[in-house]
């Protein structure tokens, strides 16, 4: 007989990279029923896949996010992780280039938790995965370190909601992914992926926060904590 599951968690941009990493210890950890997004299904047979292809027209976006929150059943986690690289100065980026990663980094997170809300009136916890270049200014990354800010500040505003539970903030610097995949960027000094999903879920099951913004840096790994509001 299959054991019951404790709850449900989606994890989007869960296909590769932290956001698989962190599907299958809320999995094996927590015993989640865990459902994943993205465009390429991870070999996992545990966690399930949903399709969701998040592109520049942002026309597109709220049906596809309408179809996949009213097919799940209630959300207690939901872990946004879906990001790409992206170099090119101002001028040099297209405005596809520019709308893609507005939407993969902001509109697509801002939709899901409207209908995530909208739907269930609560969402006792979110894990909002930004990165360092939230802090810091990059000329040939303007929109990139943009959204993650954003994002950043989005997750902020949230944990004030009081239909919203828990929210964690994760910034992580530079990790062997497949987000580098299409460059020539050395990843050999960069922060193993597991890892770091291990300390974000530490982080998040540890105590009883509203609120934790938390850095995780390399050469060495560590964590950093800005802040942690408990109420
Ligand atoms: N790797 C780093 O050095 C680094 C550093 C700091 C922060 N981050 C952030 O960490 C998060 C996880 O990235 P990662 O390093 O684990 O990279 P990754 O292995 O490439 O994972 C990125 C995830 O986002 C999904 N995704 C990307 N573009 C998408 C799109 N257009 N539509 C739908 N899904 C999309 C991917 O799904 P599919 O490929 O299946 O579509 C995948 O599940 C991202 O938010 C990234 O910005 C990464």
């Amino acid at each position: 007989m299959q054991e019951r599951e404790s709850g449900t968690a989606l994890v989007i941009g869960g296909t590769s990279g932290l956001g698989l990493e962190l599907a299958t210890l809320l999995h094996s950890k927590n015993n989640f029923g865990v459902y994943v997004t993205g465009r390429e299904k991870p070999e996992n047979e545990q966690i399930k896949f949903i399709h969701l292809n998040i592109g520049p027209d942002t026309n597109l976006l709220p049906s596809r996010i309408n179809n996949i929150i009213s097919d799940l059943p209630q959300t207690d986690l939901l872990v946004y992780a879906a990001g790409f690289y992206q170099e090119g100065s101002m001028k040099q980026l297209t405005d596809e280039d520019i709308t893609k990663m507005v939407n993969v980094g902001l509109v697509a997170p801002m939709l899901i938790l409207n209908r995530i809300l909208n739907r269930q009136n609560k969402l006792p916890g979110v894990m909002a995965i930004t990165s360092t270049s939230q802090w810091t200014p990059r000329i040939d990354e303007p929109i990139y370190t943009a959204v993650k800010a954003g994002f950043g500040m989005f997750a902020n505003s949230l944990s004030l909601d009081p239909q919203v539970g828990k929210v964690l903030v994760a910034g992580p610097a530079g990790m062997k992914t497949n987000f580098w995949l299409e460059t020539e960027k050395d990843t050999s000094n960069m922060l193993e992926p597991a890892w770091v999903a291990k300390q974000i879920y530490q982080l998040y099951f540890e105590d009883n926060f509203k609120y934790k913004c938390v850095r995780i840096l390399r050469e060495p790994p560590r964590i950093e904590i800005l802040e942690n509001r408990i109420a």
